[in-house]
């Protein structure tokens, strides 16, 4: 699997955003170890806290599917053009909940594309001994 088609894929998925308060599209799409891919929307509510991104879409698909060992998560976001759009905090969060030291997060704009590592975005993150 390439970056360029997991960021097709978080590219496609953005078309289905659900995103009338913002007006700002967000498409994932999360690689599996298993090779599997799962895509997710931000999806808002008038109820404005309650707006669900893309990147825990997505992450909710997998593994309600039975994944919890992702390699990589692609992230298509914009108003109306592409723009940069790193995870937010809490996104980053839960994709380090099941993420290796060598996770990637892949971005794009227009024209480009900048990759990351989660851990990199998440310096001195939480977790609980497992
Ligand atoms: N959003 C995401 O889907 N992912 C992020 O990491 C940042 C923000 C969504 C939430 C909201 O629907 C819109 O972008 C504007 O904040």
């Amino acid at each position: 699997m390439n970056f360029e088609e997991l960021l097709k894929r978080a590219k496609d998925v953005r078309k289905n955003s659900y995103s009338p308060y913002s007006r700002f599209k967000v498409g994932a799409a999360l690689l599996c170890d298993s090779g599997n891919i799962y895509v997710g929307t931000n999806v808002e509510n008038a109820s404005y806290g309650a707006t669900l991104c893309a990147e825990r879409s997505a992450v909710s698909a997998a593994v309600a599917n039975g994944e919890n060992k992702f390699t990589a998560i692609a992230i298509a976001g914009g108003s109306d053009k592409l723009e940069f759009c790193p995870p937010c905090g809490i996104c980053r969060q839960v994709l380090a909940e099941f993420a290796d030291r060598d996770f990637k997060v892949i971005l794009c704009d227009e024209s480009d594309m900048k990759i990351f590592n989660l851990f990199d975005l998440l310096p001195e993150s939480f977790s609980l001994k497992r």
